[in-house]
């Protein structure tokens, strides 16, 4: 009884922290009633800790407010249009896609949002992929521009067509590049690659023979590239064999945490995860979470790439993306071409407006 009276009251409490998003802290005077009122919608990671919740909200206000209310530059953005208090809706790590539609559709699109500022940091790669997917394909097609930093699922958004997300955690080539940096500093010239068939396995592949083909001084030789398609340890020690036959001993995997349990236990009993053999993973082996554990099936002296994905490095990344929309908004402002084009859509999910705002193109 005690517990449920306290859980409802921490959800009313919650409750006030995220509408508090709402109100308009930023809003200027309506000095000119003829500026255009935008805003830009944020889809944080819901979060049950008060303190995380009050920390989002707090940097999201002051990185705003350092242009809104900025005496000392003087924004052109500012004679146009009259910024009001971004959106901010909270979505679970793993949204159902009624979830999604509901954030997207009936909070976020409904206020002449130019822009979506989206963030994610589940602790488990690639979980989600499905919804955080069906979530980019939804503002492509409404042609909203967004601003993501999905550490968990990096692999997602280069394959949804005509995109318009700059994406601000590291990319792929950026691991892919990491890891020949490696594999260059110990002179080790050839090497396999494995992956599952994990979302962006075909984006890890195609960025590691690019950077291959690329680097000329330092001559890499890729002996075989394995997707696995089984999943259980007997599945995937089948598939290992061809590997075992090639002369590999530097292997750079690209999986799910799970799944590289299965590979590495398979691994294991071939005999491939001794001394004479390397073992390379990507950070969705490692996971992103803020809590590091090497699962007992990972071979001694595996390496792995890591970033920082903790909820600083979030609200770190929530700054830049905020001034990122700010300078290009500025930019957009002052280019003679946007001159009788203003930023405004009529955007609505049902059917009843516009479907797609052309002009975000243009924005993005
Ligand atoms: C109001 O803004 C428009 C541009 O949107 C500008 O042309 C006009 O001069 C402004 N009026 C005042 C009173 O600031
Ligand atoms: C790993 O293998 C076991 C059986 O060997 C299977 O039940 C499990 O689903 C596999 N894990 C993954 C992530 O595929
Ligand atoms: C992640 O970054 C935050 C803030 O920059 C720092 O406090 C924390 O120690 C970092 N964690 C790791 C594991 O590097
Ligand atoms: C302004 O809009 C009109 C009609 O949409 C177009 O013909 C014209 O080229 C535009 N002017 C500029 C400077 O873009």
């Amino acid at each position: 009884m005690k517990l449920s009276v306290f859980l409802t009251c921490l959800a009313c409490f919650l409750a006030g922290v995220w509408a508090a998003f709402r109100y308009p802290a930023f809003e200027e005077p309506a000095r000119n009633s003829s500026k255009t009122q935008i805003t830009f919608g944020v889809i944080l990671p819901n979060t049950l800790l008060i303190t995380v919740a009050r920390s989002y909200l707090k940097t999201l206000t002051e990185s705003v407010e350092t242009f809104t209310l900025s005496r000392h530059v003087k924004y052109h953005f500012k004679n146009h249009y009259k910024i009001s208090s971004p959106f901010g809706a909270s979505m679970s790590l793993n949204p159902s896609p009624t979830e999604i539609l509901d954030v997207l559709c009936n909070k976020v699109v409904k206020r002449n949002v130019v822009a979506i500022l989206y963030f994610t940091n589940s602790n488990i790669f690639g979980s989600n992929a499905a919804s955080v997917q069906y979530l980019l394909q939804l503002t492509a097609y409404l042609g909203i521009p967004v601003i993501a930093w999905n550490a968990d699922n990096i692999g997602v958004e280069q394959r949804v067509s005509e995109s318009r997300i700059l994406q601000l955690a590291p990319s792929m080539e950026h691991q892919a590049a990491a890891m020949l940096g490696l594999l260059r500093r110990y002179f080790w010239h050839q090497f396999s690659i494995v992956t599952t068939l994990i979302g962006g396995h075909d984006d890890f592949i195609r960025a590691v023979r690019d950077l291959v083909l690329e680097s000329t001084e330092f001559r890499f030789n890729i002996l075989g590239v394995f997707v696995l398609k089984g999943n259980t340890r007997d599945e995937v020690r089948a598939e290992l064999e061809h590997l075992k036959k090639s002369d590999t001993r530097v292997i750079l995997l690209y999986a799910t945490k799970e799944e590289a349990i299965n590979i590495t236990s398979a691994a294991y009993e071939l005999g491939m995860t001794g001394k004479n053999y390397m073992w390379i993973a990507s950070q969705s082996v490692a996971g992103s979470g803020t809590v590091y554990s090497a699962p007992d099936q990972f071979p001694m002296g595996m390496l792995a790439i890591h970033f920082n994905a903790s909820t600083n490095v979030l609200e770190d990344e929530m700054e830049r993306a905020i001034t990122i929309f700010f300078r290009g908004l500025e930019l957009y402002v002052k280019d003679q071409r946007n001159h009788n084009q203003t930023l405004t859509h009529n955007l609505h999910c049902n059917g009843v407006g516009d479907t797609r705002w052309n002009h975000g193109d243009t924005f993005f």
